[in-house]
C-alpha cells in the first residue's frame, strides 16, 4: 500500500507521508494487540458458569465500544446487570437509548452462553423501575435480573458469537446483495410485536438512504461537542489501545507515527477544509456510498424496548455472520441531539413513512445498518478483561 496520508498537526501545520515509508520506517502491521482482542478467544481457563457467559458476554455490539455492562455475581443462582454510568455517551446518545441497545446486546449473547451449558434464565428487566428519561438522572439501579435454573436449549447462533463483527469500511461495490439474502437476514430473526425488521436493497431506494447517512454523518463531524466525543474515545496505537480496550480503536501505521511524535492533534475538532476533516469526511462518505443495502429495527421506545432491540440487533448481527455478509449501523440520522433534529425527522419519513416519534409509545427507528460484503479480513475490536465487568 502507498497511500497518501494527511492529518492535522498540533502546531496547525498538515502532514503527508505514505504508509509505505513509515512501514519501511518500523512503524508496522495494524492488527491490535493480541491482549487486547483476547476476548475473541472466549472463556480460558475460567470454570464457574456465570463468568464463562459473561466472558461471551462481552463481546456483544455496543455504541463506540464503550462496553457499559456491570454484573453482579454476589447472589448466588443470580446475575444482575447494571450500567456502568461513567460510560455513557452524552452528546450523541442524550438519553442513552443506545446505551440500553448495547445492554439487550450482552443480554442475549449471555442468555445463549448460559444455554450452552444447560442453564436456563429467568430475565426481569428492571426489578426496581426502569431508569429515567435523562441521562445525567440514571442511578444504579438494575437493568436485568437474571435468575439461573437447569435446562436451557444450544442456539445455532452460538456458534456465530466469536467470529461476529462489525465491519467499520467501504464494501464491495460490484457485489450487489441479492434480495433472497435479505430476506434470509430479515427472516431468521423474528421480531415479535412490538418491534418489527425491515429493509432493502432496491436501487430505487438506496440512493436516497446512502444519501440520508452521508448527511447525517457530516452533521455529527461538524458540531463539535459530539465530534469532540469522538476524539476523546480515539485510541491511537498498540500502547494506548492496550491501556484502554475500548473506544474507537486506530492502528494504522501512519497516524501511530504521528502520534508517537505527539503531532495528533485531539484538543479541537479539525477545522472545516481541513486534511484532517477532509480525511474523517471521506471516511463517512465512503461508507454511506458503498452501502450495498440496509436493515432496520423499529418499535415503540420505551425502556424495555430498546432492551429488546438490542437482543434482537445482535442475533441479526449473529446471522449476517452465518450468512457472510456485514452490517455496519450507521446511527447518526437516529441520533436525538438538537443539531440532528431534521435527519431524525427524515429517516423516520424513508423507513416508516411517518413524521419523528414524539412519546416512547410512537414508532421510532431503534437502528439502521448498512449491509454489503466487505473487501478484506475485518478484524476483531479490542475488549476489557472480564474483571472489569464483574462484581463477586
Ligand atoms: C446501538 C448501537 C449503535 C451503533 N452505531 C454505530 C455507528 O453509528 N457507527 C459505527 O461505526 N458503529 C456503530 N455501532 C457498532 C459499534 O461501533 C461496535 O459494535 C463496536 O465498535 C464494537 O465492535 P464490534 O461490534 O466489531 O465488536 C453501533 C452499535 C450499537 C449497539
Amino acid at each position: 500500500m502507498n497511500r497518501r496520508n494527511f492529518i492535522r498537526l498540533a502546531g496547525g501545520g498538515t502532514i503527508a507521508a505514505t504508509t509505505g515509508t513509515l512501514v519501511a520506517c518500523g512503524a508496522v502491521g495494524s492488527h491490535y494487540p493480541a491482549e487486547a482482542v483476547e476476548a475473541w478467544k472466549g472463556p480460558v481457563g475460567e470454570t464457574d458458569a456465570r463468568r464463562r457467559a459473561v466472558a461471551y458476554a462481552i463481546t456483544a455490539p455496543n455504541p463506540h465500544n464503550l462496553q457499559p455492562w456491570l454484573v453482579d455475581l454476589r447472589e448466588e443462582g443470580v446475575i444482575t446487570l447494571r450500567t456502568d454510568r461513567e460510560r455513557v455517551l452524552h452528546h450523541t446518545d442524550p438519553l442513552g437509548r443506545q446505551i440500553l441497545i448495547g445492554h439487550g446486546a450482552f443480554l442475549e449473547l449471555l442468555v445463549m452462553a448460559l444455554a450452552q451449558q444447560g442453564v436456563v434464565s429467568e430475565v426481569l428487566l428492571w426489578p426496581q423501575g426502569e431508569l429515567p428519561t435523562a441521562l445525567k438522572d440514571w442511578d444504579d439501579r438494575p437493568v436485568a435480573r437474571i435468575t439461573l435454573k437447569p435446562g436451557g436449549t444450544p442456539d445455532p447462533l452460538f456458534a456465530q458469537v466469536l467470529l461476529r463483527r462489525t465491519p467499520k469500511t467501504d464494501f464491495d461495490t460490484t457485489r450487489a446483495i441479492a434480495p433472497e439474502l435479505l430476506a434470509r437476514l430479515l427472516g431468521s430473526a423474528p421480531a415479535g410485536a412490538p418491534l418489527s425488521v425491515g429493509g432493502t436493497v432496491s436501487a430505487d431506494q438506496l440512493p436516497a438512504l446512502r444519501t440520508l447517512c452521508w448527511e447525517s454523518a457530516k452533521v455529527e463531524l461538524l458540531t463539535p461537542r459530539t465530534m469532540m466525543e469522538s476524539i476523546h474515545l480515539t485510541r491511537v496505537g498498540p500502547s494506548e489501545i492496550l491501556q484502554h480496550r475500548d473506544g474507537i480503536s486506530i492502528n494504522s501505521p501512519f497516524v501511530r507515527a504521528v502520534s508517537a511524535l505527539g503531532l495528533f492533534d485531539r484538543s479541537a475538532p479539525p477545522a472545516e477544509g481541513s486534511a484532517a476533516y477532509k480525511n474523517a469526511m471521506g471516511r463517512f462518505e465512503g461508507h454511506s456510498r458503498t452501502a450495498m443495502g440496509f436493515v432496520w429495527i423499529t418499535g415503540p421506545n420505551t425502556r424495555s424496548d430498546q432492551i429488546h432491540t438490542g437482543r434482537l440487533y445482535v442475533r441479526q448481527q449473529l446471522q449476517a455472520t452465518a450468512l457472510g455478509v456485514g452490517m455496519h449501523p450507521m446511527s447518526q440520522a437516529v441520533q436525538e441531539f438538537a443539531e440532528m433534529a431534521p435527519h431524525f425527522e427524515r429517516v423516520h419519513q424513508l423507513v416508516l413513512g411517518q413524521p419523528a416519534p414524539r412519546t416512547p409509545q410512537d414508532p421510532t427507528v431503534q437502528m439502521f445498518c448498512r449491509i454489503g460484503y466487505p473487501q478484506g479480513e475485518v478484524p476483531a475490536t479490542p475488549r476489557r478483561p472480564i474483571a472489569r465487568f464483574v462484581r463477586t
